[in-house]
């Protein structure tokens, strides 16, 4: 069941428009599976915590990663998220060491060194500041540090054209026109890529003669398995390019949803703030920031209600079937979490903003396994989910303790937009009030 949609752009309007809601439309309509179409795709709508389950989990491995290729793949190539199998399985083994307890406890001291510092200089009391161009601007500058092993602060043209150059990277896929015609976005990203390839190369090399240090790059480097299997210097480009596009957005998204429902809902930013008073201004680490629980509830609302990776897609590798539908060999498939984040089977008013859902005794995302998946599931689960949250707790903990958050008028909406990962409209103007200790 389905159709293409309008001549040539398909359903892209209303994907673009309206994100997960065009797929709850979908869904109602057509149930969990369907097909659809875009400018540059046909593809199967896998819909519903059952149909994320059977997909995510892969256990017939039917389902490829390959189905990212035309969205990422002239960008990301060879990144994590594109490799398959028993391959996949291979790098993953060596990238975990990256992500160690110890690992990301060296990383939590230099993103809240760069946070710290950088939320201090925002300004205060301008109903025209925008959060989210802000929030983007300072994850670049943690992933020059924690990423790269730049000083904290450096500041050099080179560094200036790394940043522009991810930046054009991270965007591309995001394009209408694409193939690489100047001076638009695929074009601008493609160059980027390679700008970050020459980049990233000879620091590779500098870094293996050097002693091991706690940077990303460093402990790529550094990360072998217990049999000896390490990565080689291409696989680190290749890993390095997917790991800042995959930290970045994703990231700025979560923070910038948490700044605006904590602006909006008073009593929420209060409690949390009470939360982060109990730790004080002292240096962060892990222990600490599984202490902040009110800013772990908002956290996962935010996730809920604006996913950052709103779908993910895989291509199949044989016929075969899906709830008992028939799909043939070289499908796209996309699955839709941030949909399954809205269903009313399984929340309680799922538009509402309720942090208090997620705790006890109401634990609405146990209703099903795959309620609620913001971080995706089995073999290729977000490797970065435990750093991503600790960055956005630093973040968010810094914040509240120098600001309160104020939205620019009480009946302010955000509008999202999806054509890549969601990016609020006019940037979310939020004002900064400091508070006076
Ligand atoms: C709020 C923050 C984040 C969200 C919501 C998020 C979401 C996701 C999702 C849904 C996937 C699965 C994609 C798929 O199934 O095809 C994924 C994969 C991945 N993420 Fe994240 N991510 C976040 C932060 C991060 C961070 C901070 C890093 C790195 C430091 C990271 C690195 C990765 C990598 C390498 C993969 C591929 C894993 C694999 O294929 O084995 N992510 N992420």
């Amino acid at each position: 069941m389905g159709d293409f949609g309008l001549p040539v752009l398909g359903h892209m309007i209303e994907q673009f428009r309206s994100g997960p809601d065009f797929a709850r439309a979908l869904y109602n309509e057509r149930g969990p599976v369907s097909w659809y179409g875009s400018p540059y795709m046909k593809a199967v709508a896998v819909l519903g915590p059952d149909g994320t389950q059977e997909v995510f989990t892969n256990k017939s491995k039917d389902f490829s990663q390959q189905g990212w290729v035309p969205v990422v793949g002239a960008f990301f190539n060879r990144g994590l998220m594109l490799l398959d199998f028993q391959e996949h399985h291979q790098h993953r083994l060596i990238m975990q060491q990256a992500f160690t307890r110890t690992r990301l406890a060296g990383y939590v001291e230099h993103i809240d060194t760069v946070a710290t510092d950088v939320v201090g200089q925002w300004p205060t009391h301008n109903s025209r500041f925008l959060l989210h161009p802000a929030v983007k601007e300072l994850t670049l500058d943690i992933a020059s540090v924690v990423f790269m092993g730049n000083p904290p602060g450096a500041d050099s043209a080179q560094l200036t054209k790394v940043n522009q150059a991810f930046v054009d990277t991270v965007q591309a896929p995001g394009a209408v026109i694409r193939f690489p015609l100047p001076p638009f976005k695929w074009w601008r990203g493609v160059k980027g890529r390679k700008l970050l390839e020459e980049y990233f190369t000879p620091r590779i090399q500098g870094a293996r003669r050097q002693e091991p240090s706690t940077d990303m790059l460093s402990v790529l480097c550094n990360a072998a398995t217990d049999e000896g299997d390490a990565f080689t210097d291409k696989d680190i480009v290749n890993h390095m390019i997917f790991l800042m596009m995959a930290a970045h957005d994703t990231s700025a998204s979560t923070m910038t949803t948490m700044a605006y429902h904590l602006a909006a809902q008073p009593h929420w930013q209060q409690r949390a703030r009470d939360e982060s008073a109990r730790l004080g201004d002292g240096p962060l680490d892990i222990e600490a920031l599984e202490k902040l629980e009110t800013l772990e509830l908002v956290m996962n609302e935010s996730l809920r209600l604006v996913s950052p990776l709103p779908l993910a897609v895989r291509s199949t590798v044989r016929d075969t079937d899906i709830l008992g539908h028939y799909v043939p060999k070289d499908t796209t498939i996309v699955v839709w979490p941030s949909m399954n984040h809205r269903l009313p089977e399984l929340w309680t008013s799922p538009d509402e903003f309720d942090p208090e859902r997620f705790a006890e005794p109401r634990c609405e995302h146990k209703r099903h396994r795959y309620a609620f998946s913001p971080f995706g599931g089995g073999a290729h689960k977000c490797i970065g989910m435990m750093f991503g949250q600790l960055e956005i707790k630093t973040v968010l903990h810094r914040l509240l303790r120098r600001y309160r958050l104020e939205l620019t008028r009480p009946d302010y909406q955000p509008h999202w937009e999806y054509s890549g990962m969601p990016l609020p409209l006019d940037g979310m103007p939020i004002t900064l009030r400091p508070i006076t200790p």
